[in-house]
């Protein structure tokens, strides 16, 4: 329904009691609606709205207090009240209702110094014939609750009402009036202007809800517009045979009328209650119905209807939403644990029955910590908790963190944590979702494993192709050895002893010593069966010892080595054998690849460049044969080799390896020909 616009010198503010609301606070539709609102509480509105109706038919000198206190009662307020324009052309506001703290001061006085002014304030206005004739409202006077947006409903819903105890009270008022004026009045007229039925019809009249009157033999004597939609039936069907109140209840509902109807003769009234009515087509509408006999004894009264269809499809939209979200988090693979912000758990799924080993019951009202977190971590969890509280901050909330989980028999597990903070209405809840890593893990460190296994095989494997290049790499220090030794026995057999010329050959005996027993340490190294080492690694230096390694390989093969190092490059974090494995297998490749050609010009290039700062770049560039276009996506799959004796997993280790450390390594073409094999790593940060 639009609502009629405000006058331009109707200003809501101004109907507030002076002093008692600050322009500030006033809170706005918008804003409200940005703010978490608790889910609508349609019984107690009916309940509500029940009593006003009860009101209304009662004392209409008590409606708008009654209205005051509704409003007070179902928002939670601190004060609530009612503010109308004066009838002299509307131009100041009085204030014939105000309930809670700020009861006291109705019809003035100063208020400041006694109460404390509005925190919020929450103001409806409401209209007689599309004027702004008043407003609703209610005042919070401290920040213990807020309002929300079901605050606005339900006011919005008692403003409709406000607007018919104000006709109600202006009708009784005009009459009066009159009836004064005119000292004549016949006491029908009277008995109109106070009895029951001049309420009864404003309340028909107004269509704020379904109303008829009725006799006891089932007739519905009169009914409004509300009820009838409600029903379906037209006006011209009011009266008629078909359109009584008996016949429009469902068999099932009969014995609860009867009892309504036994109260009803007993005590002229009845507690609303639930039904059903058939409406024209057969079908059925639920309603809330209540009613009052007109008088004592007597054959005739009135009831009203309240159509309760949409409430219950929202609930039952509600219901399902929530056995969906039951559902889901049931199936979920994940544990699903909730948490309230004391840290007693709320909400436990299946899988976390499974996982931890507690059933739903069971943990259910325990403490989270407790529970679920290994003693050493509980300390922090609580920490955590008060943390968040006082800055709004959580350094493991709305991420995956991955941390030691308790089951209920004392063994610790890893798993995979993620926490979000939900906050609804005033209260917050924590839902973690807890995924057991155990199998993953093991299957990572299997898997590590079995890497570590393959590439020691590829190197003792490559390492037997070097044979003779190692051989002729362990005996250059041993033949300098060999001679310095001749040298130094001769230049003692010399008469008198040439020392200094002695003392030399041993220092040269001593420095290939060194030499030699520094290449088979890193011989062994390469041969032994290590798990994987980080260190800060040197790329260069690595990279001159695997020429050391090839160099007669190359020799061999007639092959130009060369290398273009970046002095000073950083040095990258990583396993030094591995690296160096990953240089030795692409230059292998490099040279089986030009070994084959005769009298092309057969180099092999190794770089080290710094290709984005912070970023290694090395590349192992040859002339050989180079790539086919149809293996080029297939060089990285295990076991694919062109070559006949070739196994095919060199590349596939290179890259993991590189991979595992950070990096990334591609194939490209050399030019002008041959081919080329690029790694970055991530340098060292110092
Ligand atoms: N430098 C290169 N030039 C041309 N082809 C290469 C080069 N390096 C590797 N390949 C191709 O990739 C294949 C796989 O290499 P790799 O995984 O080291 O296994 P293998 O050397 O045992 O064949 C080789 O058989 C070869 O066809
Ligand atoms: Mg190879």
């Amino acid at each position: 329904m639009p609502e009629p616009e405000l006058e331009k010198d109707f200003s809501l503010e101004g109907s507030m009691p002076e002093g008692a609301a600050p322009l500030e606070s006033i809170v706005c539709t918008e804003e409200l609606h940005r703010r978490p609102s608790r889910p609508p509480d349609f019984e107690k509105e009916n309940r509500a709205l029940v009593a006003l109706v009860t009101a209304l038919s009662d004392s209409a000198s008590t409606i708008f207090q009654t209205l005051a206190e509704t409003i007070l009662n179902v928002t939670k307020c601190d004060s609530a009240g009612l503010s109308l324009l004066t009838p002299d052309g509307g131009k100041r506001y009085y204030w014939p209702a105000i309930a809670g703290m700020l009861a006291p001061h109705l019809g003035g006085g100063t208020l400041m110094p006694v109460v404390p002014a509005a925190e919020e304030c929450l103001l409806v206005p409401f209209y007689v014939d599309g004027k702004a004739v008043g407003t609703i409202w209610g005042i919070m006077h401290s920040d213990r609750r807020r309002f929300d947006s079901e605050d606005e409903r339900i006011l919005n819903s008692l403003g409709q009402f406000a607007s018919v105890a104000y006709r109600t009270v202006a009708s009784v008022d005009n009459l009066k009036v009159q009836i004064a004026a005119r000292e004549t009045a016949e006491a029908e007229l009277r008995e109109r202007a106070t009895g029951l039925e001049a309420r009864v019809r404003r309340l028909i009249d107004a269509n704020l809800m379904g109303i008829f009157t009725w006799n006891l033999e089932g007739r519905i004597v009169e009914a409004n517009e509300t009820f009838l939609k409600m029903v379906q039936w037209g006006r011209e069907d009011v009266g008629s045979a078909g359109m009584r109140w008996t016949d429009l209840t469902p068999e099932q509902w009969r014995a609860r009328d009867e009892l309504a109807v036994a109260d009803l003769k007993a005590a002229g009234a009845m507690q609303p209650y639930r039904k059903e009515y058939f409406r024209k087509d057969g079908s059925r509408v639920p309603v809330l119905v209540g009613a009052t006999l007109f008088e004592e004894g007597g054959n005739d009264g009135v009831a009203f209807a309240l159509d309760l269809s949409e409430q219950e499809r929202a609930e039952e939209a509600f219901r399902r939403v929530e056995e969906q979200a039951r559902a889901i988090v049931d199936s979920a693979l994940d544990a699903v644990v909730a948490m309230d912000a004391e840290g007693i758990i709320t909400d436990w799924n299946k899988q976390a029955e499974e996982t931890f080993g507690w059933t739903r019951p069971e943990a259910l009202g325990r403490r989270m910590s407790d529970t679920i977190i290994p003693a050493q971590y509980r300390l922090s969890h609580e920490r955590g908790l008060k943390h968040f509280f006082k800055t709004g901050e959580g350094p493991v909330l709305n991420r995956r963190i991955e941390i030691t989980a308790l089951r209920r028999d004392g063994t610790e597990f890893p798993v995979e944590l993620a926490i979000t903070p939900l906050k609804s209405g005033d209260t917050w809840t924590f839902s973690s979702f807890i995924r057991d890593i155990t199998a993953p893990r093991q299957a990572q460190e299997d898997l590590r494993k079995a890497q570590a296994e393959l590439a020691h095989v590829n190197r003792v494997m490559t390492m037997g192709e070097l044979t003779a290049s190692i051989a002729h790499e362990v005996n250059q220090p041993l033949a300098a050895i060999l001679a310095s030794g001749d040298s130094c026995t001769a230049w003692l057999g010399n008469e008198p002893p040439n020392l200094d010329r002695a003392r030399a050959a041993l220092g040269r005996i001593t420095q290939a010593a060194t030499q030699a027993s520094e290449i088979v340490q890193r011989l062994r190294a390469l041969f032994r069966k290590t798990t994987s080492l980080t260190t800060s690694v040197d790329v260069n230096a690595v990279i001159e010892d695997t020429i050391s390694l090839v160099h007669h390989e190359t020799q061999r093969h007639n092959i130009f080595l060369r290398t273009e190092l970046t002095r000073g490059a950083p040095s990258v974090s990583g396993d030094r054998v591995q690296l160096q494995q990953v240089i030795l297998n692409l230059a292998m490749n490099g040279i089986e690849s030009v070994a084959g050609l005769d009298n092309e010009p057969k180099r092999l290039m190794i770089r080290s460049t710094l290709s984005n700062p912070g970023e290694l770049l090395v590349s192992v560039e040859d002339t050989g044969v180079g790539i086919d276009a149809e293996h080029a996506d297939r060089l990285f799959a295990p076991f694919f080799t062109t070559k006949p004796q070739g196994i095919g997993m060199g590349l596939p280790i290179c890259r993991s390896i590189i991979e595992a450390h950070g990096g990334r390594l591609w194939a490209a073409k050399n030019e002008p020909r041959g081919a080329a094999f690029h790694f970055i790593l991530p340098a060292r940060a110092e």
